[in-house]
């Protein structure tokens, strides 16, 4: 076995060991509404649940420069976003929505994603998803790099309203086969569902 002292490497190495260590990651494809009404689109493989009660889930967004990007800002302005359950159907539009616009762009708009009005909060969310997540705002903490210049933004949402298609639902859960999820494994590859086998807890 090799010892690592994550001190001893670049961020860049650290990058790589972490996305290629913690896999498959699900995908969060967020909506966050910019102050001007530009509906932005991104996804964010930093994403799990906090907890279910309340239902609250993170999603951990980069600075680039200590910069903010949109998503975080746009959801520490607005108060709300809405995630998206990432799967085979719409990935390739998901991967086009990552590219880096100014906020007065469109991701949504540009990668053809259709948007649709959220129940309980401001944001629209997007037709394609068979779940989606109305979320707002419970704490949004910057972490890491240093005091003046923090190196992400981890966001925790607390879930208002899910929308789940019932196509994806089986005997009132949700049937991971039918659901099709894709996550992401390091770099540019992905992961669709493999084998599925049970085991039970002791
Ligand atoms: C599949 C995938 C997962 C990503 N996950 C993250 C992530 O977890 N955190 C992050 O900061 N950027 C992540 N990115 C990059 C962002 O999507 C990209 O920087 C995007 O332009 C941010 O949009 P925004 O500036 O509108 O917020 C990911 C990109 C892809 C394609």
């Amino acid at each position: 076995m090799q010892q690592i002292n994550p001190s001893d490497l670049t961020e860049q190495e650290n990058y790589f060991f972490l996305t290629g260590s913690v896999i498959p990651r699900p995908v969060a494809f967020t909506t966050t509404l910019s102050k001007n009404g530009v509906l932005n689109g991104a996804p964010f493989s930093y994403f799990n649940i906090v907890t279910s009660n309340p239902p609250m889930i993170s999603i951990s967004v980069q600075r680039s420069g200590g910069e903010m990007k949109d998503t975080a800002k746009n959801a520490m302005e607005q108060g709300d976003f809405v995630v998206h359950v990432t799967d085979e159907t719409y990935i390739e539009q998901i991967n086009e929505t990552s590219i880096a616009f100014p906020p007065t762009k469109s991701e949504v708009e540009f990668s053809g994603l259709t948007p649709v009005e959220s129940t309980a909060i401001k944001t629209p969310g997007v037709k394609e998803a068979s779940i989606r997540m109305e979320c707002v705002v419970e704490k949004i903490l910057p972490l890491g790099g240093t005091e003046n210049k923090p190196a992400c933004d981890l966001i925790i949402g607390k879930v208002v309203k899910y929308h789940i298609r019932e196509g994806v639902l089986s005997e009132g859960r949700i049937d991971a086969n039918l659901l099709r999820p894709v996550s992401r494994l390091a770099g540019t590859q992905y992961e669709k569902l493999g084998e599925i086998f049970k085991l039970k807890r002791p």
